[in-house]
């Protein structure tokens, strides 16, 4: 039997922008047709400058892609003409109303007449946009507003979806109406999703497999179960007084790992995770260990394995530590806009 081509093949992005900034450092993605795939990573790691270089916005330094089976720097004009793109920022024009939008969307891809009216009023129902129709787009909410450039990117029916944090900035409420959405979407026959997120749960909910991304290159890649799944036992993690020295790490390393059902003893500044079989079972002894040597433990945690375990695993560092750095070093990022126009 012949397997199918992937929707999505990119190999070895690398990608650097001015003042030595390297955005992709070797990323490497496979999507399968048909399928949700979640690229996961915090603030910085490289996830829109996936997205743009996959959807022709942007070129990279060296590496090669093809979507839907296009090379994307050869005929750009197909890839196009393949795919839907839900940019990070909103691309709809906010002074028109929801159905202007998506006509003029209509028309950059070449529908007219009937088939268009059709076409808006389907996708007007469909993410319950209806009666907010003829209202300017900029009165309407958060959600609304994302869900009106999730129904943008799909008026000329597009095999492949790219849809760039399709929930960063919406409440709570919003976030789950679109999370429904996105997997009515992915029931739909034959699209193929690639989203991106900072989200863990929202990877977890809506990806059929996640790549980890950390620093512009892919650091593990499976289901989310397969990825929690190696994750053996419990975490227990423990936040200390103070920090502990290079060379203290390495002995109490040696000596947490030595006790009886404990593995994998990770530092991450002032706190300690391992790995245990029992985790409830394991704090005792494992302060005990650290009262041993004078290191004072602050508080304790047992956590059942989650992504952020599996992240913290490949990456070395924390899920939230990570952002944090992101946005430290972000606040000067470009307001740039991202809006796909046309491309038929
Ligand atoms: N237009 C740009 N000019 C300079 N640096 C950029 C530009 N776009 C992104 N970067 C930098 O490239 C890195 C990756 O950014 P990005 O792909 O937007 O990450 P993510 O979408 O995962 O947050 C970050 O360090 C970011 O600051
Ligand atoms: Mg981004």
């Amino acid at each position: 039997m012949n397997t199918p081509a992937p929707a999505v093949e990119a190999r070895q992005l690398i990608k650097t922008y001015p003042g030595d900034v390297t955005a992709l450092s070797g990323m490497d993605v496979t999507v399968e047709p048909g399928t949700v795939f979640g690229l996961l990573g915090p603030n910085g790691a490289g996830k829109s400058t996936t997205v743009k270089i996959l959807t022709t916005l942007a070129r990279p330094d060296s590496g090669t892609a093809t979507v839907a089976g296009h090379d994307v720097l050869r005929h750009p004009d197909r890839v196009r003409r393949a795919i839907g793109v839900v940019a990070q920022k909103s691309g709809a024009d906010p002074v028109a109303t929801g159905r202007e939008n998506l006509q003029l969307q209509g028309r950059l891809y070449g529908l007219r007449g009937a088939a268009l009216r059709r076409r808006v009023d389907e996708l007007l129902a469909r993410f319950h946009l209806a009666d907010a129709a003829g209202r300017q787009v900029k009165g309407y909410s958060g959600g609304m507003q994302r869900r009106l450039d999730v129904a943008l990117g799909l008026v000329h029916r597009p095999e492949v979806l790219f849809l760039d944090e399709p929930t960063t900035g919406l409440d709570p409420e919003a976030r789950t109406a679109m999370w429904d959405e996105i997997t009515r979407l992915a029931g739909d026959e034959g699209l193929t999703i690639l989203l991106t997120t900072h989200y863990l749960e929202e990877a977890d909910r809506l990806a059929e497999r996640i790549a980890i991304v950390d620093r512009g290159r892919v650091v593990v890649e499976g289901t989310p179960d397969a990825l929690k799944g190696e994750l053996r036992g419990d975490a227990v993690h423990m936040e200390l007084r103070e920090a502990v020295g290079d060379s203290g790490r390495t002995s109490l390393k040696d000596s947490l790992s030595a006790l009886p059902g404990v593995h994998e003893v990770l530092f991450d500044g002032r706190r300690i995770s391992v790995r245990a079989e029992d985790g409830a079972a394991a704090v005792p002894a494992l302060l005990g260990a650290l009262e041993r040597v004078g290191v004072g433990v602050a508080a304790a945690t047992v956590a059942r394995p989650s992504l952020d375990d599996v992240y913290l695993r490949y990456a070395g560092r924390r899920y939230a530590d990570a952002e944090a750095a992101a946005d430290s070093a972000e606040s000067t990022e470009s307001t740039e806009n991202l809006a796909l126009a046309g491309g038929a």
